[in-house]
């Protein structure tokens, strides 16, 4: 099992704790406070029902899963090269934590939320003003490609670095979703680290959530066994990006 190891922080942001996933149980959530949740374990698959294999992700192409939630989505993406390693990152209230890297056997897969933590941009059935970046191509948001732009009021995440804001008004990275990869390169997301928008979310989008799912109850359903994993230009109709 290839595991993404990761730290947590506990009283206040001073002291740092090496957690491993393969720890992660219920009862870490009492004592380990807000930056990390464990949920269920869910295997990404493709819109068939098979395991997304890591070793055919093309490298700079985003896909999107939904999870821990029904409609929360996420991207995930391989990376151009390798990503950083411990990275350290801080929540807009100030709390740090550390970002362990990606996975797989070249380290570049990673999972983020899709939630921009400015104004809760996301992709939708219809459009996403989120998307990553290719390396080569151009944004107004970054001196280069290889990021995450949020072109609503262009932010720019590092996705090597944790997503951490590289430029922009986003007021901390996007959460991480905590992913494995098994050896059998199926990939599976265990959890969320770093400060996410969830419940914000819900807040903002309830009568659009309710009118999609028919019930803002099955829009905040966990997700459990297996999340559909698709690129985002299948996800959604149009991607815009400046
Ligand atoms: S909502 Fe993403 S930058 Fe404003």
């Amino acid at each position: 099992m290839d595991r993404r190891g990761f730290f947590k922080v506990i009283g206040g942001g001073t002291l740092l704790v090496a957690v491993s996933p393969s720890l992660i149980k219920g009862y870490l959530y009492a004592q380990s406070g807000e930056l990390f949740k464990a949920y269920e374990k869910v295997q990404l698959v493709d819109d068939m029902g098979q395991p997304i294999l890591y070793s055919k992700l093309k490298k700079e192409v985003p896909y999107i899963f939904q999870y821990p939630y029904a409609s929360t989505p996420n991207f995930l993406l391989r990376t151009d090269t390798k990503t950083l390693k411990e990275v350290k990152l801080k929540a807009e209230d100030g709390t740090e934590y550390v970002w362990k890297g990606g996975v797989g056997k070249e380290r570049d897969l990673v999972a983020y939320s899709a939630i921009c933590p400015h104004q809760l941009t996301h992709p939708t059935p219809n459009d996403s003003f989120i998307t990553y970046v290719p390396k080569g191509k151009k944004t107004m948001a970054y001196k280069k490609g290889g990021v995450i732009v949020c072109s609503s009021h262009l932010s720019a995440y590092d996705p090597k670095a944790g997503a951490k804001v590289l430029g922009g008004p986003a007021p901390q990275p996007l959460a991480s979703i905590v992913i494995e990869v098994d050896k059998k390169g199926h990939i599976w997301a265990v959890g969320v680290l770093g400060s996410d928008k969830f419940h914000d979310y819900f807040r903002s989008f309830k009568p659009e959530l309710k009118e999609f799912y028919r019930n803002i109850r099955k829009a905040k359903k966990i997700v459990k066994v297996s999340a559909k994993t698709v690129p985002l230009k299948e996800y959604t109709k149009e991607i815009i990006q400046y």
